[in-house]
This record gives C-alpha cells, sequence and structure tokens, in this order.
C-alpha cells in the first residue's frame, strides 16, 4: 500500500535571541509573568532588511532537502504554510522556489493559511497528492517571521510576548514499506470565532465585519472608502495594524481539541493512546502541552516542548519541535508519532506517522 513518508527534515531560527527581560525594556511585562502564564524564557528574532520569511524557510528547506537525498530540481510541488508571508500576494511558495533557484516550472506551489494548524493542513494535503500518485518529492514548508509584525508597546503584550520567529521543512515521498509514513490525519475548522484571534488590517473588509467584534472596542473599524483596503491613519493610530487575541478563550478551546483530535487520528489509525512513543504538539503554551499530556497519560519523554526556547512559532513549531525531537534521537524508526495543532479560524488538525 503506497504511504507518504517524511524522508527528510530540518529547521532553521535566526540568531538573535530575545529573553523576556530584553521586552521589558520596551513594554509592561516580567519574565515571572510570561514564564509563568506561558513557559517561555525566550525566542528568536529575525535580522530586519535581511530576513524574512521566505529566506528563512529557504534555510530549512536547504536541510531537508539533502537528508532525503534529493536535487531542489527534484520537487515536484512547494506547499508553504505561513500566516506571517513576505507579501499580501504572490504567496511564499512562488518566493521560496526562486529563493532556493527552482527553476523547475512543472514544479506547483500552494500557499496555505490556517495559520498554527497550517503545517498539520499541509501534510494532510501533502499526503493526498503523493498517494494519489500524482508528486513524488513535496516540499512541505512552515515559517513565520512574527517579529516584524508585533505590537511592542505594552498595548499589545499579551500577543507581543508569545510569538518567535522560525522555520521547519520536510519533503513528503511515496512509501511502500509496510505500515511505515503517515498513518491518519484529521481536519477541523469553526469560523464561528474568527475574531477571537485574529490580524484583520490590512484587509479587503471594509468594514463588514465590525459586527463580530464586540469584545474588543478599541479595534473597532474604520469608515474606509474603496481604495483603501491596505492601510489608514486610523489602523495605524488604534493598533489594528497588529494581531488581536482574547488569550484565554483560545486557552479554553485550545485544551479541549487538542485531545479530541490527537484520539480521533489514533482511532483513525487504528491505535490508541497508549501506543503514542511521540507526540509534538503545536507550541502554543506551555501550560497548554503540559494539560494535554497530563489529558493523554503521557511520560516527559513523551511528549516535546521547545516553546521555553522558541515561544510560539505558528505554523514553523510542529516541523521544527519534530526536527529537534529526531536529531536528539528521541524519535526511532518504526516510533508511533502524533502531531497535533489548534489555531486561529479556528482550526485543528492532527497526523499519526509511523516513523
Ligand atoms: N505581561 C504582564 N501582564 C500581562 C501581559 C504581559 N505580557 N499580558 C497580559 N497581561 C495582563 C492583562 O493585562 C491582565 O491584567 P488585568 O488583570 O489587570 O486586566 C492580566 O495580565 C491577565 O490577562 P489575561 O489575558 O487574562 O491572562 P491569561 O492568564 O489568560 O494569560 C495568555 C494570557 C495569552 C498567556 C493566555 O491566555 C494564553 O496563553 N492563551 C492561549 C494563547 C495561545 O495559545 N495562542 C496561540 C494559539 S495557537
Amino acid at each position: 500500500m503506497l504511504r507518504t513518508k517524511i524522508a527528510g527534515i530540518g529547521y532553521y531560527v535566526p540568531e538573535k535571541v530575545v529573553t523576556n527581560h530584553d521586552l521589558t525594556k520596551v513594554m509592561d511585562t516580567t519574565d515571572e509573568w510570561i514564564q509563568e502564564r506561558t513557559g517561555i524564557v525566550e525566542r528568536r528574532y529575525g535580522k530586519k532588511h535581511e530576513e524574512t520569511t521566505t529566506t528563512m524557510a529557504a534555510r530549512a528547506a536547504e536541510v531537508a532537502i539533502e537528508r532525503a537525498g534529493i536535487s531542489k530540481e527534484d520537487i515536484d510541488f512547494i506547499i508553504f504554510a505561513t500566516l506571517s508571508p513576505d507579501f499580501y500576494f504572490p504567496g511564499c511558495g512562488v518566493l521560496l522556489q526562486r529563493e532556493l533557484g527552482i527553476t523547475n516550472s512543472e514544479a506547483g506551489a500552494l500557499d496555505i493559511r490556517n495559520q498554527c494548524s497550517g503545517f498539520v493542513y499541509g501534510l494532510s494535503v501533502g499526503d493526498q497528492f503523493v498517494r494519489s500518485g500524482m508528486y513524488k518529492n513535496i516540499l512541505l514548508v512552515g515559517s513565520e517571521m512574527h517579529s516584524m509584525g508585533l505590537d511592542f508597546s505594552t498595548r499589545g503584550r499579551n500577543v507581543t510576548v508569545i510569538f518567535g520567529d522560525g522555520a521547519g521543512a520536510v519533503i513528503l515521498q511515496p512509501t511502500e514499506e509496510e505500515g511505515r509514513g503517515i498513518l491518519s490525519t484529521a481536519l477541523h475548522s469553526d469560523g464561528t470565532y474568527a475574531e477571537k484571534l485574529a490580524f484583520v488590517c490590512p484587509g479587503a473588509h471594509g468594514g463588514y465585519h465590525d459586527k463580530y467584534i464586540e469584545e474588543t472596542p478599541d479595534y473597532g473599524f474604520p469608515d474606509v472608502e474603496y481604495g483603501e483596503m491596505f492601510i489608514t491613519e486610523r489602523m495605524m493610530e488604534t493598533g489594528m495594524l497588529f494581531p488581536n487575541m482574547e488569550g484565554q478563550f483560545v486557552f479554553k478551546m485550545a485544551v479541549q481539541k487538542f485531545p479530541e483530535v490527537i484520539l480521533e487520528t489514533l482511532d483513525k489509525a487504528g491505535l490508541k493512546k497508549e501506543d503514542i512513543n511521540m507526540l509534538i504538539p503545536h507550541q502554543a503554551n506551555l501550560r497548554i502541552s503540559q494539560f494535554v499530556q497530563r489529558r493523554m497519560g503521557l511520560r516527559d519523554d513523551q511528549i516535546w516542548n521547545n516553546i521555553q526556547k522558541f515561544g510560539n512559532t505558528t505554523a514553523a513549531s510542529i516541523p521544527i519541535a519534530l526536527c529537534e525531537a529526531v536529531e536528539a534521537g528521541a524519535v526511532k524508526k518504526g516510533d508511533v508519532v502524533c502531531l497535533a495543532a489548534f489555531g486561529s479560524g479556528f482550526t485543528w488538525g492532527g497526523a499519526v506517522i509511523r516513523w
């Protein structure tokens, strides 16, 4: 039976380390608050004017390509998951193709906008393409340059302290090796709460979504004119140019959806929670991961957390964590690896892989 395997994996994080103490110099926050609520100690920020979401993705992709033992010209499809693209359009998929110097125009490039679950969505899409026989070497990346789009004033502290920059990449290939590869995936969404964790401006809504935003009065929409889709002065003044999050609401949804989707994905693969060798949760918040760990009855060595040093890198967090776990020897051939993500949308999903 044809399945999809991860043939190569790599990650890249920028050199610049930004500690909680560094953030206390620009906003009213403390190291204690951040560590206690999120587990985060430090995060990385890309080099302004030199690094972008695309360039970081390219560095991660180069490692994954080399480890898969293929050449970049072998890549027949690119899937790029990010919420912090270099441009509003075109998407990062084609920019990555150019950055890697891939001249093969037969290769398609697809951009995925599913925020924290973007990598899991991309994995599921890639899995379908590989199993159908359509593609043989898919490059899937999750990359985020959050530092360019955060509010570094006290107004934005609940969001800004959480996020960091980085990229992770995998090469997806077909395998006929019995029992190996991606065993199942599950994808979900519920747009009811789209604005609970959102970055709504600039956008083409022209104020239409005002009716959904009752709890965030500071972010009321301006009465925009045609042609004002991108940036208005009011957006600058009110901070609408930054992400907005109702943290407690997101937290409550996350601790419900993570266990649900993990059990569902295991069930689809004919497995039970006792079969998990390694759980790689999206690194949303260490407290969320710890809750999920307890709920799943996992030991500390059965879950991988690195949010302490990288923060929440959204679409990049799962491939970065998975790559670290593989490099550390914590994921071995034959292991059952479970991936799970939840985030803005809301969208959530899971995957079970026999490594
Ligand atoms: N430093 C210091 N104080 C802060 C702060 C910061 N960085 N951010 C918020 N606060 C303050 C608030 O202003 C509030 O003060 P008040 O009580 O005087 O009004 C207080 O801390 C509590 O705020 P609240 O938002 O209720 O905190 P919380 O305990 O819910 O923790 C999060 C905030 C964001 C850490 C938490 O809700 C969370 O992690 N949610 C999930 C977020 C997430 O996972 N997002 C990504 C999804 S993939």
